[in-house]
């Protein structure tokens, strides 16, 4: 652990309300923030997000347990220490909290004389500086109501950054926001954090914005679940891999260049993750984790056609009535291609529930030509696997096309292709169960119940 984390909790617990009335609302909480990052508290509405945050903040008393902030133990601190550190962190809350009467300039401009001590001219040089550095250079002498949200939250910004504050404390501070200026909002935060090496804690239940996060935590009923925590630790690698490579594409490339045994080694630790995420409903609207999960999808199928040696490795779920191409190398075809149920080898493999494993497609009279007009392929030997959920129905059949030695393929690539698929269909089914929890939204890869 180290010494000169600036924000360091543990054992904290923390109750409102006395006697008959007295609840408890934070539990044994432990965290420890390094210098320089940034984590995010997520959790429902009433898990204690806000408390935490004004305790660290010195603006609530630590009741029980060890809250130490830039080196104070807040926790039966004197006024003046708690003073000392409050002035050393920046506050963002949901509501902008500006001064109606001042312009952006004398808002932030208050800021910087409150923290900083500086004369009036200084404080106005800086206050000026931060407002252009928000985007808010032709702004400056705009009053709150004249801006819109989006404006007023990063003039907030502005003020809490022009002191500059060792830690940044962010509570929802993209709540009233739409979605572009959200994202505008906490990039800036980033972006300006980063550069004067401020630690930020910023809570919120607004899943839009989780990727900003060095680490993510959950809040349940005051209880910090290590959930989150896990997952990340685990796919340190994926997840640095997202961060870094937002494209499908290059996530791919990465996969491809792991052997076979570092990308089982991989796949198990996902799919470990992803059982253990099926039975964490609450955390089931978490959009980092479900983009690392799309991603991965792609990325895994592609490694299996190669690792198979096979031109095309593809997978169709089933939505109601048909088999609905869902990962495929040809990006265009992605959703476009729709095979009844029934018709085709994977719609013929969906509804048996039997691998089917042929050498010469255009000999067999199951398969459907119009699948190769469509994506512009020339079908030779195919292996359709159907991936069956908990309950043993089918929903999807994962494809691999022509072997690239020209041989058809075997039975012993038929048992090494489906050795992997129970971990897809892990991975798929964990997709889903998010897809539904967040009202079928999941970009690209949702599919409703066959
Ligand atoms: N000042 C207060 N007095 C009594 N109860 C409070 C007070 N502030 C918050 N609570 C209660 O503590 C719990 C956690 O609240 P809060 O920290 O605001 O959660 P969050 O920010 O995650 O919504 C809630 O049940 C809330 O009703
Ligand atoms: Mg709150």
């Amino acid at each position: 652990m180290s010494a000169d984390a600036p924000i360091r909790v543990s054992g904290l617990n923390h109750s409102y309300g006395r006697g008959a009335l007295r609840k408890q609302v934070l539990f044994d909480i432990h965290t420890e923030i390094p210098r320089g990052e940034i984590v995010i508290v997520t959790g429902p509405s009433g898990s204690g997000k806000t408390t935490m945050l004004t305790l660290v903040g010195a603006l609530r008393a630590a009741q029980e347990g060890s809250v130490r902030v830039l080196g104070e133990e807040l926790r039966g601190a004197r006024l003046a220490a708690l003073e000392r550190v409050r002035r050393q962190i920046g506050f963002i809350f949901q509501q902008h909290n500006l001064l109606g009467a001042l312009t952006a300039q004398q808002n932030v401009e208050l800021g910087a004389r409150v923290n900083r001590r500086l004369t009036r001219t200084q404080a106005a040089r800086h206050a000026g500086e931060m407002l252009a550095a928000v985007g808010l250079g032709k702004h400056l002498h705009s009053k709150p109501e004249q801006l819109s949200g989006g404006q007023r939250q990063r003039v907030a910004i502005a003020r809490a950054l022009v002191s500059e504050p060792a830690i940044l404390l962010a509570d929802e501070p993209t709540a009233s926001l739409d979605k572009q200026a959200g994202r505008e909002v906490v990039d800036i935060m980033k972006r300006l954090a980063k550069q004067e090496g401020a630690t930020i804690l910023l809570v919120t239940h607004d899943n839009r914005i989780l990727d900003i996060a060095d680490r993510i935590v959950h809040l349940e009923d005051g209880r910090l679940t290590t959930f989150t925590d896990a997952v990340i630790a685990n796919n340190q690698q994926m997840m640095s891999m997202l961060a870094d490579h937002r494209q499908k594409q290059s996530l791919a490339e990465q996969v491809e260049a792991l052997d076979e045994g570092e990308f089982r080694v991989l796949l198990q630790e996902i799919t470990n993750d992803s059982e253990r995420f099926l039975e964490a409903t609450a955390l089931a609207n978490d959009m980092a984790f479900r983009s690392m999960l799309e991603q991965g999808l792609f990325a895994f199928t592609r490694k299996l056609g190669q690792l198979l040696n096979a031109e095309r490795a593809s997978l169709f779920l089933v939505e109601q009535d048909a088999l609905v191409l869902r990962v495929a190398d040809n990006l265009d075809a992605i959703g476009a291609v729709r095979v009844p149920l029934g018709s085709g080898l994977v719609g013929a493999a969906a509804q048996t529930g039997q691998p089917i494993r042929i050498d010469d497609a255009y000999a067999d009279a199951r398969f459907n030509r119009d699948v190769d007009r469509q994506t512009g392929f020339r079908t030779r030997s195919v292996i359709s696997l159907p991936i069956k959920n908990q309950e043993g129905r089918v929903f999807a059949v994962a494809q691999l096309l022509n072997r690239k030695d020209g041989q058809p393929f075997n039975a012993d690539d038929e048992e090494r292709f489906g050795s992997f698929i129970a971990s897809l269909g892990v991975i798929l089914e964990t997709l889903q169960g998010l897809g539904a929890a967040a009202g079928g939204r999941a970009a690209g890869l949702s599919a409703g119940p066959g």
